[in-house]
């Protein structure tokens, strides 16, 4: 604002105020200026996302295209080194090389309008959870025809380290694709966040490295800066992206599209079920197995919400004025207890730790006195492991919640039990991920939160 503003005072008009404080101007950054005696606004951006709306008479600037896209499918992408002026209604583009204009015409986004509408649902948050079954099913269908899996997998076979890189839900999911990849396909994956992986990672990477970058939007600055670090070093650039058309989808040597719509509720759900699920299926193909479980999930999901929302339903109010909780799990439930405690946190704003349950007696067992409710994320390859942390905390007063399939070790040990379909280990963290996701919707709302747009967040982080 202040680097324009010199150029103002000294009697340059905006656009041209707005190319010199561009070569002034160190770092990365989208962002919208105005004057007010001009009935312009003028929009610029250097390596974040920026694109604009053109609608019937008006027209808009947002970083993130799905909060455009309810107004309008008219869209132009702004490019770094080019200044937006707009007025209500049409825009202008300028190089900021030479101040000419750039003509572009707007690209229409044909993708369904339906994921703007709530569709009936109080939130989008309730409408997404419930459109997985749905969004895999496509997903699904997808990966069997999609010409670009082959290449991805051909990629991930040959590297010399692999790495799965994110931020948030896209990170877990990250986590657990590791695990995926490790049992079926005894293929090393290093799951890490992406600023970490620039600090701790990037030195060490060179040319026959592949990373896979996950991201919803495709438009996560964190994520973007270490794809640009990665290429930095010679690393291959894949994706697994929600948002096509996003920063990440151009960035990427491969991508491979999640399917599931636009995503409008700022807690990701159905976007991480089906990271999950692309991970499944890439570990498969990879360790050269049926592909038969996959094709399981989208009824396994269905099945899951039908049968734990009245459990969850029932079992949310016992969290009343419990502002601080643990959500436990161990191997491939470990990410889910990581992502169940992400939801809770993001939208009760009640404090909600994941944690490996074999750490909680490295420390956190500390906190837990009479009724401290502790969650547990149970795989059915692990029951004796998560009976063991089941009675650590009911022996010094706690509450146990396990999250499992029907087990009779369970059912006298815990307090509360969520009980899951009959899936097998594979696929039991999707469904576990089901009750969590809902029970940090219930509870948000019981708590008198819009779970939609938690406060202080925003759906796509375009800034470091
Ligand atoms: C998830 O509920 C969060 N809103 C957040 O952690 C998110 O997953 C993270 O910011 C990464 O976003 P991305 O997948 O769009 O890169």
């Amino acid at each position: 604002m202040h680097a324009v503003e010199r150029y103002v005072k000294r009697g340059f008009d905006m656009i041209e105020s707005i190319r010199r404080a561009y070569t002034d101007l160190e770092g990365d950054y989208a962002f919208v200026i105005g004057r007010a005696d001009d009935e312009r606004l003028f929009a610029l951006k250097k390596g974040s996302g920026l694109v604009i709306g053109l609608g019937e008479d008006f027209t808009c600037v947002s970083s993130d295209l799905p909060s455009i896209l309810p107004l309008t499918r008219r869209i132009v992408r702004v490019r770094d080194g080019e200044i937006v002026a707009l007025r209500h209604g049409s825009v202008e583009i300028h190089r900021v090389e030479d101040g000419r204009v750039v003509e572009r015409e707007p690209e229409e986004d044909n993708e369904s309008m339906d994921a703007a509408q709530k569709g009936g649902y109080p939130h989008y948050m309730l409408k997404e959870i419930s459109e997985q079954p749905k969004a895999a099913q496509d997903l699904v269908h997808l990966l069997e025809a999609s010409p670009h899996v082959t290449p991805m997998i051909e990629a991930m076979t040959t590297a010399r380290h692999l790495y799965l890189v994110g931020c948030g839900t896209s990170y877990h999911a990250c986590l657990l694709g590791s695990v995926y990849l490790a049992r079926l396909a005894r293929r090393a994956a290093i799951p890490v966040l992406a600023p970490q992986f620039i600090a701790q990672y990037c030195p060490a990477v060179e040319p026959g490295d592949v990373g896979i970058f996950v991201s919803q939007s495709g438009e996560t600055k964190d994520v973007l800066n270490a794809v640009e670090a990665a290429r930095g070093r010679g690393m291959r650039i894949l994706g697994l992206v929600n948002v096509l058309g996003s920063t990440l989808t151009r960035e990427s040597e491969v991508y491979l599209p999640l399917a599931c719509g636009y995503e409008i509720s700022v807690p990701a759900t159905k976007t991480f079920t089906n990271q999950v699920v692309a991970f499944l299926a890439l570990a498969l193909r990879m360790g050269r197995h049926p592909s038969d479980i996959v094709a399981q999930v989208p009824h396994l999901l269905e099945k899951t919400l039908e049968e734990v929302e009245p459990q969850v339903r029932a079992l949310e109010p016992s969290l009343k004025g419990h502002d601080d909780l643990y959500v436990l799990g161990y191997g491939l439930t470990y990410p889910i207890a990581l992502e169940g405690a992400l939801k809770l946190k993001e939208v009760t704003y009640a404090h909600c730790e994941g944690m490996l349950s074999t750490e909680f007696k490295h420390g956190p067992l500390s906190a837990v006195t009479q009724d401290y409710p502790v969650l547990f994320v149970g795989g059915p390859d692990n029951v004796p492991l998560l009976v063991s942390g089941i009675n650590e905390t009911t022996c010094r007063g706690g509450r146990a919640i396990a999250i499992a399939e029907e087990d009779p070790r369970l059912q006298v040990n815990a307090h509360d039990l969520i009980l899951l379909p009959q899936a097998g280990a594979l696929l039991n963290p999707l469904l576990a991920t089901i009750p969590l996701q809902l029970l940090a919707y219930f509870h948000g709302v019981a708590r008198g939160y819009d779970p939609d747009f938690p406060r202080n967040l925003s759906k796509t982080l375009t800034v470091d």
